[in-house]
């Protein structure tokens, strides 16, 4: 969800473009001729949906694109935006619908765009992805086989970077990005967000389990380039009737490679397992057909299986920690940044107070079930 939040001490510039600004730019850098733009809701770069008209040179092909201006601390970082961009094209290339990246007149997959305000030039790194046909998961009551399915295509995807390769591969390590599992102890910087309450007391109970039992792991995971925010917003689905004649919902859409960073296996599971709790109306049952979905391709160790309860609570502590952050950033866009936190403090409250053992329970039966073949 977010990219620009690096480093503790940065603190990215949104970019604020308005559409004829934004039309203007699709024209100059992309060449096509834009017929309609619409804002689309972001985090810390700048979305439009854009609309174009058919050109006599441009007769098929798309005519709906996403522009993507990137905030001021990522466009410094153009390696980065790069690699994203060709894991994009790669996981396309092997089958997962991801959107194309299109090319500017000049032949390249991003431009960097130069704003003179007066007072100071600003860099934004601009890129222009197909629109994606569907709908985000986060607006249908999601079916179990849906979960198992997310699950098991987190996993696909992660088993499939696994044979990218790319001469700038190492931009990916992102030290100290705060949306990293592993940096979960860098939130404390940013608790004063949460003012002094007992959504504090857990946050730092979470922080203090995972210093204790996930720091002095890690060495035991599996390591590998995570997508890292497979969430309920980020994955469009489309339906399909199915032979008795409900409502099947097929993923037709993997969105937002922002937040990519070298992790391990079990950080993307937990990280998907938390954004489906989060509309859920049995939250604590969500887990295990994720899990279920997810060991399908990978089966996780027994160690990474250990660490799963405190990396999807410690997910629930990033975001909220993060979203309140960025909240007293930017107060006009609170609605969307709260949106995983308004619930998410709930379902956090609730593993707390079941337990880890409790929790497991559920989700291992659940995984267990779907080996013996009675799902539950
Ligand atoms: N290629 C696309 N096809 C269809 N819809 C898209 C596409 N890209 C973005 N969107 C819509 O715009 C929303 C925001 O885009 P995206 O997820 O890429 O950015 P974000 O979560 O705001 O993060 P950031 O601000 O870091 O870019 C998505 O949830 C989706 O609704
Ligand atoms: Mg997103």
């Amino acid at each position: 969800m977010s990219s620009g939040v690096d480093q503790q001490s940065q603190v990215p510039a949104k970019p604020t473009f308005g559409e004829v600004q934004a039309s203007a730019l699709v024209e100059s850098v992309f060449g096509l001729k834009v017929s309609k733009i619409q804002p689309l809701p972001s985090y810390d770069d700048q979305n439009f949906h854009v609309y174009t008209s058919r050109t006599k040179d441009t007769t098929d092909g798309p005519t709906e694109y996403v522009l993507k201006i990137s905030n001021t601390e990522t466009s410094k970082n153009p390696d980065l935006i790069e690699v994203q961009s060709h894991i994009i094209m790669f996981l396309k290339a092997a089958g997962f619908p991801t959107a194309s990246v299109c090319r500017t007149k000049g032949d390249n997959i991003t431009s960097l765009v130069s704003v003179d305000s007066g007072s100071e030039v600003k860099s934004y790194l601009v890129r222009l992805l197909t629109y994606l046909p569907g709908r985000p998961v986060a607006e249908i009551p999601v079916s179990l086989q849906l979960l198992y399915d997310i699950g098991r295509l987190a996993a696909k995807l992660d088993k499939t970077l696994e044979k990218f390769h790319h001469p700038k591969l190492s931009s990916l390590q992102r030290k100290n990005f705060i949306w990293n599992l592993k940096n979960v102890p860098l939130l404390e910087e940013y608790l004063h967000a949460l003012g002094q309450n007992q959504t504090r007391e857990i946050v730092e109970q979470v922080i203090q389990l995972f210093k204790e039992e996930v720091m002095t792991k890690l060495s035991h995971f599996r390591e590998c380039i995570n997508h890292g925010d497979l969430n309920d917003h980020n994955i469009l689905i489309e339906s399909s009737k199915s032979a008795c004649g409900d409502a099947e919902y097929r993923v037709s859409g993997i969105l937002d490679f922002s937040d990519m960073s070298c992790g391990y296996y079990v950080f993307e599971v937990a990280i998907t397992i938390m954004y489906m709790m989060i509309e859920s109306k049995s939250p604590m049952q969500v887990g295990g057909h994720v899990l279920a979905g997810f060991e399908s391709i990978i089966p996780l160790t027994a160690a990474e299986r250990g660490a799963l309860f405190l990396l999807v609570c410690s997910r629930f502590c990033q975001s909220l920690v993060i979203a309140a952050h960025s909240c007293q950033l930017y107060p006009e866009n609170k609605d969307y940044l709260m949106i995983t936190a308004k619930t998410g403090w709930k379902h956090l409250q609730q593993m707390f107070d079941m337990g880890q053992k409790a929790v497991e329970e559920i989700w291992f039966e659940t995984a267990k079930s779907y080996e013996s073949g009675i799902s539950m």
